[in-house]
This record gives C-alpha cells, structure tokens and sequence, in this order.
C-alpha cells in the first residue's frame, strides 16, 4: 500500500476539526483538508482571528495556528478533497432519528449514505473510508454496499475508527489517547488499511496503544464505551438522591467507592445530569439495536441509565421549585452556566436547558451567564424543544454578560456548569445584590458548604443534605 500523503476529513465540527488539527500537526508529511457543506463554519476555521473558531477547546487555537496554510486546509470544495485524498474520513453528525421507524432512538445515518454516496460519485482511485461518525454495528457494511455498487471498478476499505475525545479536553485526550481503535476485515487489503491508519497515529502515539479489532467490534464498542461512562454518572447520581435523605455525602462515597482500584476514582462526580451529543444519544441508539434483536431485558437495562439520568434534572429543578416556597413565578433565577460541561462552548442535551424549560414553566423569570455559550444558541436551544413560542422563550429568559450584575435582586442562582470562574467570584457582594433569603443551588457541587453559609446563603449542594 502506497504511504498516505493526502487525507480528506468530511465534516468540519466537533470530532473532523480538533481530530485533523491534531493528526496535521503531529504528521507534516501529510495534507490535511477538512471539508463542510456548512460554508459558514468552513469561514469560521478559516477566521484571521483565532478567537473566532467554530468551536472552543482549551489548546486548538495554538495548534490551528500552527497548522492552517502549511498542510492543513478548511474548505467547502468537497468533491475535489475526495478526489485528491487517498484516505478519506467520515466525520459528519449522527443525530438520534427524529421521524420514520426508529423516531426518538436510532441514529439518523442519513448524512453519513449522502457522504458515502458523494464519494462512491467522485473517486477514480482506489480509497481507503474511514468511519469516524459513531455508527451503530454493521454500518460499515452498508457504506461498503453504496461504495462497491459506483460501477467504476474503484476498491474501496472501510475502516472504523471511533472517536473517543471528550470536550473541553479534546486536543490532550487527542494527544495522549488511552487507545486508538482501528475496526477493518482480515482480508490481506484490510489489514493493510489498518496498518496505513495506524502508522498515522503511530506519529505520536505508542504502537501498544493502538488495537485492531473487526470491523464491528469496534463500531459497537464506541457505544458500550458511552454508555460505560454515562451508567457511572446516573449510577453516582442515583446515590445522590438518596444521600440527601440520609445523612450521607455524596463526595465522601465517591471517593470511598473510587479508593477500590476495580472501580477507579474518575466519573464519580455527582452533576445536575450528563449533558452533551454523546451519551443520551448512543445509548439510545444501543437500546434501539438491542430491542430490534429482541433482546428486551438488555434494551431496558441500559434504558435505564436515560430514566435516571431524565429524574435527575427533573430532581433538581423540582429542589429549587419548593425551596422557593413552592412558587416561583415572578422570581427571578439566575443559571451560572448553560454548556454541558465546562470549557466547551457546546450545549447539545445541556442538563441546563431542560432546567430552565422545567422553570419556565412555572413562570420563573430566568437570567443566563455562560462565559463560552452565545445568546444566540441559547434561544435556539430553548425554541428547538418547542415547549413555548420564540417571543414567550425571548420573554422569560434574559441573556447577560455580567455575572455579577445579575445577581441583583434575584432570588436564587443555580450553578448548573462547573466553570472554573464561578469558584473565584466575590460570594460576599453577590449575596449583597440578591434578595434575602439568599439561594444557591450548587448542581455541580463546585462551592464550599462552610463558606456559602457562612456567608449567609441558603446553600444546597446536589448530593448532600
Ligand atoms: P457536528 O455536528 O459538530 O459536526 C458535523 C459536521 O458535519 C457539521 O458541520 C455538518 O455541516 C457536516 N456535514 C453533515 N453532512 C455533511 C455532508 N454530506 N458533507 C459535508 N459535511 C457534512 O458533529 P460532531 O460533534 O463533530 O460529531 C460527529 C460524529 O462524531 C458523530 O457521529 C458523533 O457521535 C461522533 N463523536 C462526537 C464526539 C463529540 O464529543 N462531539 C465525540 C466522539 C464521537
Ligand atoms: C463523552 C465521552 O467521555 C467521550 O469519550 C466520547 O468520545 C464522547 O462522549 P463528552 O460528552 O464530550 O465525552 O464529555 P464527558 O466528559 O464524557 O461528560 C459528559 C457529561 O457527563 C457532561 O455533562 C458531564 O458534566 C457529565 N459528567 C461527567 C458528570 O456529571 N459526572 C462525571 O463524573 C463525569
């Protein structure tokens, strides 16, 4: 097999972008082209101003900076990337299905066929198809069928090869990758592929690292990854409900259960529920398999980590509901955060969004500061769940850029993103500017419990009494 010197990645977003980045900075012998029919994000990665990116990631603007112009490229000319790479990467978005057989659980695999059908139109020479999308098992042989049915007698290898970055910590994960999978057939082609793909990663990453699987186990383990790490959050956020009954911390189990080395101390912190594109979506997509097998008590069983994960948000806002004396129309609720997680600037499935909803259905008037999140993506957030009309959403829920500033005169604050900043505010004037008594609900659990009431907040911590 020829060395690769050319690669193609389509699909510009969360995974295409920081990946590419990433393998063009680590691999200068290569040309990297990223591609995207969204020609306003293609302009946003191609932005003079680095602080401009499509997306946030602490440590991409230094690598773009790096990269872009020497051999890495943003460009919307999809077809001519294809035509030039001889490694092509799928990295387009793989929404749950929100119509037809499947509505509310399969992955919608449409973007991924036009990609697969967009290809198999324009390659005159032999390629090698890289799944980067998470796909649920035996897509590959459905992208291989479009492929091999072009009529130009082009060879193509499919390989899969999930991503398992997380955001916010996407270039080091990337960097420092725990393992590389790379999923292909056993065929003398296919392990060449394999090999072509891992000698790319061998760039930077330790050989031992880096597994050959067949094609389907590595497609269905970036699902049971998923749905691995998300079973650990509802599994913890379930014990938090029961420790604020109890007496019990939520911390002190975390660690005391994470000292057991077959359980591990990472993923055990109690949250107002996982947000993000991931989890809820490929859990579902996993139940969906799972049930289309006919194996029910497997479907319900990781159905669950959904229920819980669904109960833990509702949870949270009921708290603030009856903490406020069960009325919390008129009042004014400040949410510090509106990403999934810290240092992203995502929100998709944010735990704050269905929150706030809750709230606003109870006529509280809502105020918002994200350091990362614009005013525009949250409204469109809010309007996408369709619970209210754009005006009424625009009515009830106020954007700011003053954290402090909006504190005044309201009558709780709920912390539901864990940014670094909110650890470091001036506690003492904020609870100056609200009205008394003071509410806090720290749903991330970042404040100290002796301060805050010291302070004179009615403070309460998700996971604690
Ligand atoms: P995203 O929505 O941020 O980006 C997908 C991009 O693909 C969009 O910019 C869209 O315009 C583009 N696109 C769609 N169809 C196209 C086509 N036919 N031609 C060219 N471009 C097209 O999605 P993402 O978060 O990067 O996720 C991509 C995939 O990676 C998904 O399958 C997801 O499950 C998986 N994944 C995501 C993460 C994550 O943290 N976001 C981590 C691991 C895996
Ligand atoms: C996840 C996987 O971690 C990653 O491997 C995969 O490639 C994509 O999906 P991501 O969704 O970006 O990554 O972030 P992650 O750090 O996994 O957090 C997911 C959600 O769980 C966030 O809302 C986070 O706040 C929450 N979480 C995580 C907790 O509530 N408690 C924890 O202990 C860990």
């Amino acid at each position: 097999m020829k060395k690769i010197t050319k690669i193609c990645c389509i699909g510009a977003g969360y995974v295409g972008g920081p990946t590419m980045s990433v393998i063009a900075n680590k691999c200068p012998h290569i040309a990297v082209t990223v591609v995207d029919i969204n020609e306003d994000r293609i302009a946003q990665w191609n932005t003079p101003n680095l602080d401009n990116l499509p997306i946030y990631e602490p440590g991409l603007k230094e690598i773009i900076r790096e990269s872009r112009g020497k051999n890495l490229f943003f460009s919307t000319d999809v077809d001519k990337a294809i035509d030039e790479a001889q490694m092509i990467f799928i990295s387009v978005n793989t929404p749950t299905k929100t119509y037809g057989k499947g509505k509310g659980q399969a992955a919608d695999l449409k973007f991924v066929e036009l990609c697969a059908r967009n290809i198999a139109k324009v390659a005159k020479e032999d390629k090698i198809v890289v799944e980067k999308s998470t796909l649920p098992v035996r897509t590959a042989e459905a992208i291989k069928n479009i492929l091999d049915h072009t009529g130009n007698g082009v060879v193509f290898e499919i390989l899969s090869n999930p991503e398992f970055l997380a955001e916010g910590t996407a270039i080091d994960d990337l960097l420092n990758a725990d393992r590389v999978l790379i999923g292909g057939d056993d065929t003398p082609a296919g392990k060449a592929a394999k090999n072509a793909l891992s000698d790319i990663y061998e760039n930077w990453l330790p050989k031992e690292r880096i597994l050959q699987t067949n094609v389907w186990s590595s497609e269905l383990s970036k699902l049971v990854a998923n749905a691995f790490l998300a079973q650990r959050v509802s599994s913890i956020n379930s014990i938090s409900a029961l420790c604020e009954k109890t007496d019990a911390n939520i911390a002190e189990i975390s660690r005391a259960i994470g000292f057991d080395s077959r359980i591990g101390p990472k993923f055990l912190n109690a949250s107002v529920g996982f947000g993000g594109s991931c989890f809820q979506k490929d859990i579902l997509n996993l139940v969906y398999i799972a049930r289309s097998f006919g194996l029910k008590e497997v479907a319900d069983y990781w159905e669950q980590v959904i229920i819980m994960n669904d109960y833990q948000k509702r949870r949270f806002a009921d708290h603030i509901i009856q903490s406020l004396y069960n009325t919390v129309s008129g009042k004014k609720i400040v949410l510090y955060g509106w990403a999934f997680k810290k240092d992203t600037n995502d929100t998709r499935e944010s735990a704050a969004i269905h929150i706030a909803d809750a709230l606003m259905d109870e006529r509280a008037e809502i105020v918002v500061y994200d350091p990362k999140v614009s005013e525009e993506r949250i409204y469109a957030d809010l309007d996408y769940l369709e619970t209210r009309t754009p005006d009424e959403n625009r009515t009830l829920l106020k954007v700011v850029s003053n954290p402090m500033e909006a504190s005044r005169e309201a009558h709780g604050i709920a912390v539901v993103t864990e940014w670094d900043e909110f650890k470091s505010y001036d506690w003492t004037k904020i609870y100056e500017l609200m009205l008394k008594p003071a509410f806090i609900f720290d749903g991330r659990r970042i404040l100290d419990t002796q301060n805050m009431r010291q302070i004179g907040f009615n403070y309460y911590k998700i996971g604690e009494a």
